[in-house]
């Protein structure tokens, strides 16, 4: 590595294994920038919503959605006396709570899937991470966006565990929630979109550490990950 103060952390997976509360614990924990990429398709799920798209597009749509996404100026602030403390901003909105909803998850998954979407926002998430030392959450980070990553982890868990956790995070946030069922089906179709796109599917990266939250606490899973991290920092 010819930049010796390169360090980031991947931290890929599906919908639902808890990669955002661990990673901005660890963010916390080792004074890491927190970037959270699916905030990036997200906000630009919301300028789709915002511009009448459905959830199907047609190929001129398409190349629509990549001047949007080309377009939009996202940026993260942090707002030390607001919870969660990093807003997520696109046009100079707060759109931190827009974003959060089943509908714009779906979105967010569907403008995914659109190549030049995520070329479009390559360069920022790699400028994110090389601007400070970081951890990145997303789906494509250890495969695409940083494939020289300094360590990297995939977080799996059941689909019924990520349902629980999914649920229980939309009745804390208030308003319309869906059955679990509902959101069992929710979560199965975006795991399916997200793992058979062509371009920069969800999957583990060959030298990513794997770990199954199915049955381990928030803090056991951060305690299995900070050891991993202290004990390849110390071998370097
Ligand atoms: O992590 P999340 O649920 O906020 O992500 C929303 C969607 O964005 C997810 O269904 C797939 C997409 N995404 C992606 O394709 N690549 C990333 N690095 C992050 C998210």
């Amino acid at each position: 590595m010819s930049d010796s103060s390169f360090f980031v952390i991947a931290v890929d997976g599906p919908a639902g294994t808890g990669k955002s509360t661990v990673t901005k614990r660890l963010a916390k924990a080792l004074q890491l920038v927190h970037v959270d990429t699916g905030a990036l398709y997200r906000a630009v799920a919301f300028l789709c919503f915002e511009a009448g798209f459905d959830l199907k597009f047609t190929p001129t749509q398409e190349s629509a959605i990549t001047e949007i996404a080309k377009m939009a100026r996202i940026a993260f602030k942090n707002v030390p006396d607001r919870n969660p403390s990093s807003r997520v901003y696109v046009n100079d909105r707060d759109i931190t709570a827009l974003i959060r909803t089943p509908e714009m998850s779906l979105m967010a998954s569907r403008v995914s899937a659109i190549p030049h979407v995520r070329a479009a926002l390559l360069d920022l998430q790699r400028r994110l991470g090389k601007s400070q030392p970081s951890i990145l959450e997303g789906r494509d980070i250890g495969t695409v966006i940083f494939p020289e990553a300094t360590l990297k982890f995939f977080l799996t868990a059941s689909l019924e565990e990520r349902a629980k956790r999914r649920l229980a995070e939309l009745e804390a946030q208030g308003g319309d929630v869906p059955t679990f069922e509902e959101l069992k089906q929710q979560i199965a179709d975006r795991d399916h979109s997200d793992s058979h796109r062509d371009t920069a599917p969800l999957k583990k990266a060959v030298d990513a550490i794997e770990i199954d939250t199915s049955h381990l606490n928030l803090e056991q899973v951060v305690a299995q990950m900070l050891d991993q991290i202290r004990q390849r920092t110390e071998r370097e």
